[in-house]
């Protein structure tokens, strides 16, 4: 366990199919080994936790998939306004389902008559409406408000999309505020060590394609693999018995979380000798989650797990004895225990750990020593040390203040939290069918912050056009309004980091699509794609010197460029040599006839563009612009030098520098 030297890099444990990349840097410049005056840690920092998960329905109240699912409002005779905002909801998601607007503005009705009763969720409902400009003028000022109402009235998806905005803002201190409230929600349902496997959501598109492997995957496996686990363990299989009660507790592979049905095969399994069975519920007593706290059965279950050569368990048995649960509280040998864990590879361990030397436990309290803990726990995922690390860059402990690590990590963080599922529910609409359904889901995720869900909108808002059933001010989207909201998307997908959404934009500004035509602010995009390492941005940024659209007028830079793509992607290489080729033409060539047949290409190039539009792809862009043009430039010289052999083909490797 050792600290890089250098450059310290995070990254959160990367699911394959949403590629979703987190790349934060922190550098030993930013390490601090002094506690700030303000700060008190034995009163300013949690303790182990001791509450019992809550289920999603109790932490996200009011959420739309509890009205849909029935859970919300729990009691008919609760409130009035619960009962028209459920009735709103409902009507709304049948109301893009079924691709109809005019029920759309009945369901609105409820909800707006909701809000101004004061209903949070009506309140956070109404927000998004006005935010996306659904069924309503699109005024994010009214959205700002609505938000703002609905989040002091507790409701936890305004207060993600609040903190997304001031994030966004650079307003950290209000961002920190909110996000670490929802990172401390969203790891409350976790047990001692096991955290419950948040699906990431999933990204539909890769590129401009569908990305169908990922759809297979969600598609049709799920099911089949559920079944087929069920099956062996009704044949007595152990280990296919606790997996069915993972899927049960967690809710996972398309069944509905079950708490007594998990608990049944786990117990099964346990008395089968199945070790991880053992350890889990252990932790399920000792937390009292979806049953009643029992230590003596707690410690029962782990030291059976340990007995069976599952030392993981160790960190559980580390929990009892800090908490004093069911044994005599003695910290030296809670550490013992974590650093057994430790041994055995528990990294959860390692920021319980980390907690010890900060609450200086048992042990003299120690910050650098507690900092490596947590920051290497971190380092490998677990999502609890990323909540320590966020408040310890929050406070100053261990590290420099520094708000805007505090607000992206537990930003992170908050993202696990319930109202994360919105993305399972979209997926699933996808899949069969109801674009209207997964985009009003997305739209909702995106609002929140989520970057996949941001792309995934504006993809389905570009691929589907007039059949994405978008849901405009009056009726269906104009292509105005279309365009107008898949910008504003990618916009914020491509400030998250996403190289593919910053091309597009610089690809809108290039062509004027959805927006004014703008070589300054296209170049501005790709320059942002540029330093995401993207071959297609470098390309186009050679492109735009070479013609000096919204960037000098640079062949060397152009060349620069051109070699850099080609570098970062091989696949580049023959629009690269094409472009070197025209390059070279306009060096050695200069005002000739050549150059000039070059330049004009680009006037008739809506007409070639609509020839590709039907013949290659429905848009173009300024790799198919330039491969049309200096295929065309090359065709001419082939044909010259065959009339008039003096003419020298391009020689794009020895362009002068
Ligand atoms: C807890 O478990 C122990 C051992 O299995 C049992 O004897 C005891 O009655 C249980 N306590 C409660 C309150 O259920
Ligand atoms: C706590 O545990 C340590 C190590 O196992 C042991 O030496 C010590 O006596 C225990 N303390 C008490 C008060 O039981
Ligand atoms: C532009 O065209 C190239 C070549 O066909 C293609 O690989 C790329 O994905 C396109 N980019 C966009 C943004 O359409």
């Amino acid at each position: 366990m050792r600290l890089l030297p250098h450059l310290l890099l995070l990254s959160l444990l990367l699911s394959s199919i949403s590629a979703r990349h987190v790349v934060l840097y922190l550098s030993p410049d930013d390490f601090k080994d002094t506690l700030p005056a303000d700060v008190d840690l034995d009163t300013d920092w949690e303790d182990f936790p001791d509450s019992a998960p809550e289920t999603d329905h109790e932490v996200d109240p009011g959420s739309w998939r509890s009205v849909v699912d029935g859970d919300f409002p729990s009691d008919p005779s609760s409130s009035p306004d619960d009962s028209l905002y459920a009735s709103g909801v409902n009507k709304m998601i049948s109301a893009v389902s079924s691709a109809d607007p005019r029920s759309m503005d009945d369901s609105v009705s409820d909800i707006e008559a909701a809000a101004q009763s004061g209903n949070p969720h009506a309140q956070s409902t109404l927000a998004f409406l006005y935010g996306t400009g659904s069924a309503r003028d699109l005024t994010p000022a009214k959205a700002f408000l609505y938000h703002h109402f609905a989040a002091d009235n507790g409701n936890m998806q305004s207060k993600m999309a609040l903190a997304y905005t001031y994030h966004r803002q650079e307003m950290y201190d209000k961002s920190v505020k909110l996000y670490s409230e929802l990172a401390g929600v969203a790891i409350s349902s976790a047990l001692i060590s096991k955290e419950s496997p948040v699906l990431e959501p999933v990204r539909i598109h890769s590129g401009v394609e569908e990305n169908k492997e990922a759809l297979r995957k969600s598609r049709g496996e799920e099911e089949e693999d559920f079944q087929i686990t069920e099956y062996q363990a009704q044949r007595g299989n152990a280990g296919a018995m606790y997996r069915i009660g993972i899927y049960y507790y967690y809710g996972l592979r398309g069944v509905r979380r079950d708490e007594a049905e998990a608990l049944y095969w786990l117990h099964k399994a346990g008395e089968k000798g199945e070790p991880r069975s053992m350890e889990l519920l252990g932790e399920i007593y000792a937390m009292g989650a979806g049953l009643q706290k029992n230590y003596t059965k707690a410690l029962e279950w782990l030291t059976l797990a340990i007995r069976h050569q599952h030392f993981s368990a160790y960190n559980g048995l580390g929990y009892l004895y800090v908490k004093g649960y069911g044994v005599e509280k003695n910290y030296t040998k809670a550490r013992e225990f974590f650093e057994k864990a430790v041994e055995n590879e528990e990294t959860a361990a390692l920021y319980n750990l980390g907690v010890m030397y900060l609450k200086g436990y048992g042990v003299k309290r120690d910050i650098k020593l507690a900092r490596k803990f947590i920051f290497t726990a971190s380092t490998v995922g677990q999502p609890k040390a990323f909540y320590h690390l966020a408040k310890m860059c929050q406070k100053g402990v261990g590290f420099k203040e520094n708000l805007q690590m505090a607000s992206a990590l537990f930003k992170l963080v908050a993202e696990r939290g319930p109202w994360g599922s919105l993305s399972k529910w979209a997926l699933d609409s996808y899949i069969k069918g109801e674009v209207g359904k997964a985009l009003l889901l997305y739209s909702r995720l995106a609002e929140m912050g989520y970057e996949v869900a941001q792309s995934n909108a504006a993809w389905i808002l570009d691929k589907y056009g007039e059949h994405s059933t978008c849901m405009g001010e009056l009726g269906f989207c104009t292509d105005a309004e279309r365009h107008q909201r898949a910008h504003s998307l990618w916009w914020q997908a491509s400030e998250q980091g996403n190289e593919h959404a910053a091309l597009l934009i610089g690809d809108a500004y290039y062509y004027g699509r959805g927006t004014d035509k703008d070589y300054e602010r296209a170049a501005e995009a790709y320059l942002h794609a540029h330093s995401q390492s993207n071959a297609q941005a470098m390309f186009n940024l050679g492109y735009m010197h070479e013609h000096g659209q919204g960037l000098p007028l640079d062949l060397h830079l152009a060349k620069r460029y051109y070699d850099q793509a080609l570098e970062t992607d091989p696949a580049a290489k023959l629009p690269v040599t094409l472009a070197l080729g025209s390059l070279w033409i306009r060096k050695s060539y200069p005002n000739s006839f050549l150059v000039e047949l070059i330049d004009s290409l680009p006037q008739i190039y809506p007409k070639v563009v609509a020839w590709v539009d039907e013949v290659i792809m429905d848009e173009g862009n300024a790799t198919i612009l330039t491969l049309v043009v200096c295929l065309l430039t090359v065709l001419y010289l082939r044909d010259r030098q065959r009339r008039n052999a003096a003419v020298l083909p391009p020689q794009p490797n020895e362009v002068p520098n």
